[in-house]
């Protein structure tokens, strides 16, 4: 049986948030959000790298919120929509506990093969703003649709339509480049795998 639910949700969230002085007015908003199972299993569920999309939605939601603030738009619209972005129903990276979680069937889009323009990055934003109404139906709004279905702007060609969408897409993009691993980590990663090792320059000597 597979742990992912935790009521006293704040254990979940980064610390660094958790301590910001905005963090109650953004939890306020989120908390239904947060607190329901299906948005719990996205603990489980890997974004890029070593981050979960539980993790990734909330930092995008959190910024966002920040950003609302300061640009004086609708700040409920961007802690909201940045939660739900990538709330689509399925992974997009393996797992060997989704194996187990409701008869593997989060699995089953990732083990079915789809030419480019049907492959994750291209339709999962539709696919989130349906499956948010699916959930949440009391939250359904036409900018938080609408921010959640174009946030893959560019890489999908209509932008978002309202500024709290802008946000959303831009902060979506921040947050993943910085979650992407350093070349540093790469050049690691690559020369632990050679099987050629370098000589050290002691071992040089030796010879
Ligand atoms: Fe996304
Ligand atoms: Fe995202």
């Amino acid at each position: 049986m597979i742990k992912y639910y935790n009521e006293n949700v704040i254990e979940n969230i980064d610390p660094s948030i958790v301590k910001h002085p905005m963090f109650n007015d953004w939890f306020e908003i989120v908390k239904p959000v947060l607190m329901h199972d299906e948005f719990q299993k996205r603990k489980i569920f890997f974004h890029h790298f070593n981050l979960s999309v539980w993790d990734h939605s909330i930092l995008v939601s959190f910024n966002a919120y920040l950003y609302s603030l300061y640009f004086k738009c609708d700040s409920r619209v961007c802690a909201l929509a940045g939660l739900l972005h990538d709330f689509y129903p399925w992974t997009w990276q393996y797992n060997e506990e989704l194996e187990e979680l409701d008869g593997g069937k989060y699995l089953v889009e990732l083990k079915t093969k789809h030419p480019l323009f049907r492959q994750h990055g291209f339709t999962h934003g539709k696919a989130a703003s349906i499956n948010y109404v699916k959930y949440f139906p009391e939250l359904e709004d036409e900018r938080i649709t609408n921010s959640i279905k174009r946030h893959m702007f560019p890489l999908t060609p209509i932008p978002p339509k309202y500024k709290e969408g802008m946000i959303i897409t831009l902060v979506d993009k921040l947050n993943s480049s910085r979650e992407l691993p350093t070349i540093s980590y790469f050049a690691k990663t690559a020369s632990s795998k050679l099987k050629f090792k370098p000589k050290l320059e002691k071992e040089y000597n030796k010879d």
